[in-house]
């Protein structure tokens, strides 16, 4: 029998500099991973080395130093193709980050395929950065928006699904909520879609870092994440998509790199993935996405989505005897994701966040770029702790004592 790997929770701490920091005279106990991950030393190592060593512009030139930057961007995709699962490497297309990643699929396929009096079909909890750019490209076009909606645990309302599909051309949705921690049931949605005639576009920022993907398993068409968010540096993310979408897809910017051949009045295109990347790539930050992607893949996708299971289950319970306490997300561990949403009775999200950040604490506290699930909720901000591989229930200990301490002060 294979035994499932767990994580060495105190191994996993001391891979991350960071958290030898003192705030405040306190450990720093950091509970805002849904907004940017911290860096375990063998990425920045690898960034520091690709800058000492062999910086140099890739598919450029013939010289050692820029074939050895090619050859590490590269292999970087490859092991990204391999870790969500991509039928070939060619269908990893790097980007900026997730918002660039949806608006690469708004203005090439969006443009392409979208028509006046076509649905696009969104929930109730989905990040800005799957919302506006639709309300741009519906604006643009003549099409107009649709959207699932959620239930009191922040679990989609899924009776109408059908129904909400007839017309719809696009369906773009979150895999786990930034803002809630639902874990939307994508392989479902994305069968009853494909049946209705539908595409589906699924923003994974929040899931790619937590849990095993598998694009073909689930089924959809285009996925956007990050790398900031998995223990890789910012300014790098990745669109995938099927590749015949993305043969037939026209180019998003244009520049170098992303063309065969160029004339004064005209231009064919660059192969895949390459068509949809223009312009001297983040290199540096690419290699570190491949460390990252290496270094999770050590830990074991299962294990870091066990490990924030436990300590989800572990919050939510801590957290309700809070007195006055308003918990939001499913109440269902096996649904919930590493983020976890709250408010209290007088006292702003904000004063709570200032007032456990002199414990060392750091949460996020704000509308977590989900204005249209605050306006749901009823709330203009709800305080937010999302937990990564790094985290302890010790940890949620800490935040538990800073919101009594804080109440204190409010009393
Ligand atoms: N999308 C990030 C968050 O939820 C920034 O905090």
């Amino acid at each position: 029998m294979i035994e499932a790997k767990t994580l060495n929770v105190e191994k996993v701490r001391e891979d991350f500099p960071i958290l030898a920091r003192r705030i405040h005279g306190h450990p720093l106990v950091y509970l805002d991973s849904a907004a940017t991950s911290q860096k375990p030393a063998a990425v920045i190592d690898v960034m520091d080395d690709y800058y000492r060593r062999y910086n140099a512009n890739p598919h450029r030139g013939v010289y050692a130093i820029s074939e050895e930057a090619t050859a590490a961007y590269e292999s970087a995709r490859q092991r990204l193709a391999t870790f969500i699962n991509a039928a070939s490497p060619k269908e990893v297309i790097f980007t900026r980050n997730t918002t660039e990643a949806i608006n690469l699929v708004r203005y090439s396929w969006g443009r392409a395929n979208v028509r006046a009096g076509d649905r696009i079909l969104l929930t109730e909890m989905e990040h800005h950065s799957n919302l506006v750019p639709w309300q741009l490209l519906a604006r643009e076009v003549g099409a107009t928006l649709e959207f699932l909606c959620i239930d009191d645990q922040g679990l989609l309302q899924l009776d109408d699904l059908a129904r909400k599909l007839e017309g719809v051309r696009l369906l773009a949705i979150t895999h786990q909520s930034n803002t809630l921690g639902t874990i939307n049931p994508i392989k479902a949605i994305a069968e009853a879609a494909h049946r209705a005639g539908a595409l589906v576009l699924i923003d994974g920022a929040q899931a790619v870092p937590h849990m095993p993907v598998d694009v073909r398993d689930l089924g959809v068409d285009f996925y956007a994440f990050s790398g900031h968010k998995m223990c890789g540096p910012t300014g790098v993310g990745v669109l995938w998509a099927r590749r015949a979408l993305l043969e037939a897809m026209p180019p998003f910017l244009g520049g170098g790199d992303m063309i065969k051949r160029v004339k004064l009045n005209d231009a064919s295109w660059n192969d895949l993935p390459w068509k949809f990347e223009a312009g001297t790539p983040s290199v540096a930050e690419g290699i570190g996405l491949g460390a990252a992607v290496d270094y999770l893949s050590g830990l074991g996708m299962e294990a870091v989505r066990a490990h924030e299971r436990t300590l989800v289950d572990y919050a939510m319970e801590r957290l309700q005897d809070i007195p006055g306490i308003t918990l939001y997300g499913p109440r269902d561990p096996e649904l919930h994701g590493g983020a976890v949403s709250f408010t209290l009775p007088n006292i702003h999200p904000h004063d709570l966040a200032t007032l456990v950040d002199r414990e060392g604490i750091a949460v996020r506290a704000g509308h977590h770029c989900t204005q249209p699930l605050m306006d749901r909720l009823g709330v203009p901000a709800t305080t937010r702790a999302s937990f990564y591989i790094y985290n302890r229930a010790d940890e949620v200990d800490q935040l538990v004592n800073g919101i009594q301490k804080a109440q204190k002060v409010f009393a």
